[in-house]
């Protein structure tokens, strides 16, 4: 994105800070220094633990916390900066909101709880009936226009705020972990559904919230927050594959890390490092350790357990292989996950499990250096 496009994305951050003060007047900085712009279209996800201002960051672009500094704006316009006392209401900043509660009308039929946005607006009565016609059509509720919420499953009642959103036409949705509150399959089902809308309609999107499958699952770009500020933007791919430090790895799934020291290199390949670790040295691609880890420094070698191996038989070279016992199998359906125990470590390996293995059967756990990552051992301080 260049600077120009920046300045017109249909949301834009810039430093943005919230304060909160705790009852005993201890100060929280719920948010903290944050940027981040959504371009046309775009799903961000924001992802994160609980605490760690997800929820904060979203009331602040949709108006319903003054930031205590910094400064959002929407299509080029300021809609709160702090340093010029700017705080547009959030009925004027012309962003759809859904929330983690269905936050439905209970006496309002779905066909006016849909069309109330518009009611507000005071669009033409045939508008509003043509709208939320089609735009129940879309969400696939158009059989229950006449029910009230009471009649309706949770799956349904999100559709209905979902709907509701949609009708005004916004060209950002601000999502606060709106599927929480539907049981697992009816979540998955509503996420495609979501990610299928969003493709046809080309609304912009900032979704939060703590599920590292859903974030991934839908994110053209995820933020991944830690304690008020920013661990790391990407790709899902990318902040999966190749995360920035031990926290975002594993928030994002399971992780096997050994400690160790990186050694000089070894001779004449410079296309990879070395690890010695307390399981024995690891081979690592030379650029899968970051640019300032040096000889001697304490690192953290990972591993996705999809990228550990199990074999009966010793690998090849260039691979990293070590004696282990195979403690437990378990089948886990689309696959099987080995623990494994290496001079006293536990290594977990999931794979599609060909070979027949025995639980307490010598074996070797296999790792290639493509496929390991280096990090530093120790977080950066705040
Ligand atoms: N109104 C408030 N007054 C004081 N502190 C607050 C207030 N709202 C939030 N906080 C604090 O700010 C921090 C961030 O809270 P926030 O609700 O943004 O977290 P979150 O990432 O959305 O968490 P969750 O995943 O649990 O929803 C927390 O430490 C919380 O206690
Ligand atoms: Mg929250």
């Amino acid at each position: 994105m260049t600077e120009a496009d920046r300045g017109d994305a249909p949301v834009s951050v810039a430093g943005l800070t919230k304060h909160f003060r705790r009852h005993r007047g201890e100060r929280v900085a719920a948010v903290d220094d944050v940027s981040l712009d959504v371009g046309r279209g775009e799903m961000v996800v924001i992802l994160g633990p609980s605490g760690c201002g997800k929820t904060t960051l979203l009331r602040c672009v949709a108006g319903l916390e003054v930031p205590t500094g910094g400064e959002i704006r929407s299509n080029g316009r300021v809609v709160s900066s702090a340093e010029r006392g700017v705080h547009v209401p959030p009925e004027r900043r012309g962003f759809g909101m859904m929330f983690q509660s269905y936050a439905v009308w209970p006496h309002m039929s779905v066909r006016r709880n849909v069309g109330y946005p518009l009611a507000v607006r005071r669009r033409p009565r045939a508008e509003i009936a043509a709208r939320v016609e089609r735009i129940l059509d879309v969400v696939g509720i158009g059989h229950l226009a006449g029910e009230y919420p009471a009649q309706l499953s949770g799956g349904q009642q999100q559709r209905v705020a979902l709907a509701r959103c949609l009708v005004a036409d916004p060209d950002v949705i601000l999502f606060d972990e709106p599927l929480s509150n539907v049981d697992a399959k009816i979540r998955e089902e509503l996420r495609v559904e979501l990610l299928t809308m969003q493709q046809r309609i080309g609304f912009a999107g900032v979704f939060v919230t703590h599920d590292q499958e859903e974030a991934t699952a839908i994110a053209d770009r995820v933020v991944v927050m830690k304690d008020g500020r920013v661990a790391q933007v990407g790709d899902p791919r990318e902040v999966y594959r190749a995360p920035a430090s031990r926290f975002v790895a594993g928030f994002l799934g399971v992780v096997n890390e050994w400690v160790g020291t990186l050694r000089e290199p070894d001779g004449a390949d410079r296309s990879v490092r070395v690890v010695s670790t307390d399981v024995g040295d690891i081979r690592v691609a030379a650029g899968n350790v970051p640019e300032g880890a040096g000889p001697g420094d304490t690192v953290a070698v990972i591993a996705r357990p999809e990228d550990v191996g199990v074999s009966a038989t010793a690998p090849g070279n260039g691979s990293n292989g070590w004696p282990a016992t195979l403690t437990t199998e378990t089948f886990r359906g689309p696959y099987i996950e080995h623990f494994l125990d290496v001079k006293g470590h536990r290594v977990r390996s999931r794979g599609a499990g060909r070979d027949r293995l025995r639980e307490g059967q010598a074996v070797f756990v296999v790792t290639e250096p493509a496929d390991l990552r280096v990090l530093a051992a120790k977080e950066a301080a705040r």
